[in-house]
């Protein structure tokens, strides 16, 4: 059900976008198959909305269902809705204990749900992003998603199944900042999703969301380990981090601070997805500025190209750097290199003459192979 008690900006602000049944089968269906016998007493949904995660079978009997949210509107709605649950306000970022939600020290906890993912410092939205509660220092985060799993391993379940953004486990610097969870909680399960699958967000751009299991286990889980795993999609794909070869081994995705002007410039670089909204080659001088060293040129080059594919690329590649394989690059430098002449004559016409027609006609021709090929080999069909 669709959130109808709020206006956009509220719903952006709290990340009320509620999940479909689906969604929610999904999340459970990934815990029953890892779990056995009675493995909660308690089932705890944090941020429980309307209560999506209370309409559907939990995959044990006789536990007992708590609801808690901080928007009081829905809370009555969702216990309008469910008899079976006890339901709380309560800001789960602030001053977080068992204690507060009626939960004993010893009682077997799972918490379920699908916490808000909202980026406050995103540039996106971030015109109608304010903050909108209290969050204690020591799970404060960049991302209200990533301060809602730091509370959650505060609250020591023996279980966590939940949705949250593949890039909480992929990108590094977030995997470093759920070091908490990570160090006391193995990953079981993963299954990866498009947000396209809510109807009400990302109608444009998708990225991955993973239905996610983590069990309560001193050996924790280690980046190596996420980096090796081979995640599967809803779609029945795999794909692993450790997959690809990344051209940013070989070129600053970042302005560093001693680069001296050169030449040509290029855009800061992120993951696939903010390439495919950002600009590469640049003219101008900004914080986002990097400076192509002369003998780099080709790599930025294939970076440029590589977005005109990005479009044609499955959602979960959208958290990835740039794959990149280099021996077969080295044979198509000045493939990449004529394409990206002839696409940005402006910033290279001083210095390079634009290929004739037939020249970029073969270039196209070689590149879109090489990209082909480079997908073939991980069962990704492109295509053109
Ligand atoms: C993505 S929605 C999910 C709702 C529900 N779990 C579902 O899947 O349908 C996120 C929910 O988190 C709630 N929320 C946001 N900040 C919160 C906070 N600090 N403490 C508790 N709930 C919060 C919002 O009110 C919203 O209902």
């Amino acid at each position: 059900m669709n959130t109808i008690h709020l206006s956009h900006k509220q719903k952006t602000n709290l990340g009320s976008f509620y999940t479909p049944p689906h969604l929610v089968r999904l999340v459970f269906d990934t815990l029953a198959k890892n779990i056995s016998g009675n493995f909660a007493d308690a089932v705890l949904e944090p941020a429980c909305g309307y209560g999506a995660f209370f309409a559907e079978k939990f995959p044990q009997k006789n536990v007992r269902f708590i609801g808690a949210d901080i928007d009081p509107v829905a809370l009555t709605i969702a216990s309008e809705n469910f008899s079976n649950v006890e339901f709380k306000k309560i800001n789960i970022l602030s001053q977080i204990s068992r204690s507060k939600f009626g939960i004993n020290e010893n009682e077997k906890l799972a918490i379920v749900g699908n916490p808000p993912y909202n980026d406050i410092t995103s540039h996106v939205k971030n015109k109608i992003k304010s903050e909108p509660c209290e969050i204690d220092s020591e799970i404060k985060t960049r991302d209200l998603g990533l301060s809602f799993m730091l509370a959650f391993a505060k609250l020591k379940p023996n279980y966590i199944a939940v949705l949250h953004p593949l890039s909480y486990l992929i990108k590094k610097t977030n995997f470093e900042t759920l070091k908490s969870l990570m160090q006391n909680y193995e990953l079981l399960d993963t299954v990866v999703f498009n947000s396209q699958e809510f109807s009400e967000t990302s109608k444009t751009n998708g990225f991955p969301i993973v239905a996610a299991v983590y069990k309560k286990n001193e050996q924790g889980t280690s980046y190596g380990q996420i980096i090796k795993r081979k995640f599967k999609t809803l779609e029945k794909q795999e794909f692993s981090i450790s997959d690809y070869d990344y051209i940013c081994k070989y070129i600053s995705k970042y302005p560093s601070r001693n680069s001296n002007s050169s030449d040509f410039k290029f855009f800061t670089m992120r993951d696939i997805n903010a390439l495919k909204r950002s600009r590469t080659f640049i003219k101008e001088d900004t914080a986002n500025t990097i400076y192509i060293p002369q003998e780099k040129l080709p790599y930025y080059c294939y970076v440029d190209i590589f977005k005109d594919i990005a479009h044609n690329l499955p959602y979960y590649f959208g958290n990835l750097d740039i794959p990149f394989d280099k021996q077969s690059f080295e044979a198509l430098k000045d493939d990449f290199f004529a394409l990206s002449i002839a696409k940005h004559p402006d910033i290279f016409a001083n210095r390079f003459s634009i290929p004739e027609p037939d020249r970029i006609g073969f270039a196209k021709a070689k590149v879109q192979n090489y990209f082909y090929k480079f997908f073939q080999k991980v069962n990704v069909c492109l295509k053109f």
